[in-house]
């Protein structure tokens, strides 16, 4: 009798781990869960069935096959009925990959349950979120670097046209074209410095380096400018700042974009300092001004790339006028060396702008 019993688990046993694997192969998840429900059911009870003639002779037989089918039935339905559920599921989302694969990037998927499948919508929606925004950013960098491009490219032409035509001797136009030519200089290398930053594509060189002494240089470097406007400029190093790895090259970048901001929105007799201290785990800089200061509405979008306090004002390159880019690309640069930057106004009066840097190691 034992011995019956051993044989009859030992063939439900290989029995079922036979019927497994070939359902697993069935081509479609419906199939496979039909499949998997008919062995979960049918074998238990054949193999009941089976003990049940070879050793008691039951007369119970038709009775245990009745059942034996009734659940193999229900068991298939259940399965079935599941498996349409998922499917429809699976279905969504596939056609939401489509949608966004075709160019509709706002299509997104059900994030409802089951658990497993709601995980896999968040999933596809933060992707598909990702790949908008990237989209969008590239869509306006295009349209604003056209914009900004052609300003001074307008304004070549027409000088080098007045010159062709004789208009005016090529003395008189010759600096305004070599402004003109700088300016876009400037614009071709800011966008190429933002479309690095975008692309994940910039190599920071970090090295452990004397931030003080980046300082100095930036504003040794404004000293001009800050002189030609009669600003006063001046750098402030707070002892006990800890050891930083940054690009220096990137953060001069960073430091002139600030000081060339406040140079600009600081009138005459006015001040600008650039301090530098010791943070909670890192270094603060600031860079502060006696200007304008920044309408309290517009702090958090001055780092938005085009953004510009006055769209409308004409733009004087010797004043260092952007494209509304300086502070998009501070912005990029001090994120990628792991900081944060932010504006302030100073309760005094004047912008102070504040990046940190996290301490080296
Ligand atoms: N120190 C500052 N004082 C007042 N406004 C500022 C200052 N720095 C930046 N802003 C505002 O933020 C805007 C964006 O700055 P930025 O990205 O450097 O662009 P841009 O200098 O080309 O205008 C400026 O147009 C200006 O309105
Ligand atoms: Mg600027």
């Amino acid at each position: 009798m034992i011995d019956v019993a051993l044989v009859v688990g030992g063939a439900t046993l290989v029995a079922g781990v036979a019927g497994s694997l070939a359902a697993a192969r069935l081509p479609t998840l419906r199939l496979q869960l039909a499949a998997l429900g008919l062995v979960s059911v049918v074998l238990p009870l054949a193999a009941v069935t089976l003990s049940g003639v070879l050793m008691f002779r039951s007369d119970h037989d038709l009775t245990i096959l009745a059942v034996a089918a009734a659940s193999a039935l229900a068991a298939v339905g259940g399965a079935l009925l599941l498996g349409r559920r998922i499917l429809a599921r699976l279905e969504a989302l596939r056609e939401a990959s489509a949608r966004v694969a075709a160019g509709d990037l706002g299509a997104r998927a059900p994030e409802t349950p089951p658990a497993e499948l709601a995980e896999v919508g968040r999933g596809f929606n933060e992707m598909a979120g990702a790949v908008e925004r990237l989209f969008d950013a590239r869509r306006q960098l295009v349209a604003g670097a056209s914009h900004d491009l052609r300003t001074p490219l307008a304004a070549l032409q027409a000088m080098v046209e007045a010159m062709q035509d004789g208009v005016a001797p090529p003395e008189r136009y010759l600096g305004a074209v070599a402004e003109q030519v700088q300016v876009l200089a400037g614009r071709v290398d800011d966008l190429f410095e933002l479309a690095r930053i975008d692309a994940g594509a910039l190599s920071l060189e970090l090295r452990e380096a004397d931030l003080g002494a980046v300082v100095a240089t930036c504003v040794r470097g404004a000293q001009a400018q800050a002189d030609a406007r009669r600003v006063a400029l001046s750098a402030h190093v707070e002892p006990g700042a800890p050891p930083v790895r940054f690009d220096p090259r990137e953060m001069e970048r960073v430091l002139q974009n600030l000081l060339a901001n406040a140079l600009r929105h600081t009138p005459a007799d006015g001040t600008v300092a650039v301090r530098l201290g010791p943070a909670e785990d890192g270094v603060w800089v600031s860079v502060e001004d006696t200007g304008e200061g920044i309408p309290e509405e517009a702090l958090g979008q001055v780092f938005e790339r085009f953004w510009r306090g006055d769209p409308a004002r004409v733009r004087d390159p010797r004043s260092g006028d952007g494209a509304g880019l300086g502070l998009a690309i501070a912005r990029g640069l001090v994120e990628a060396h792991g900081g944060r930057i932010w504006a302030e106004n100073r309760p005094g009066g004047g912008a102070r702008v504040t990046f940190t840097l996290p301490a080296a190691g």
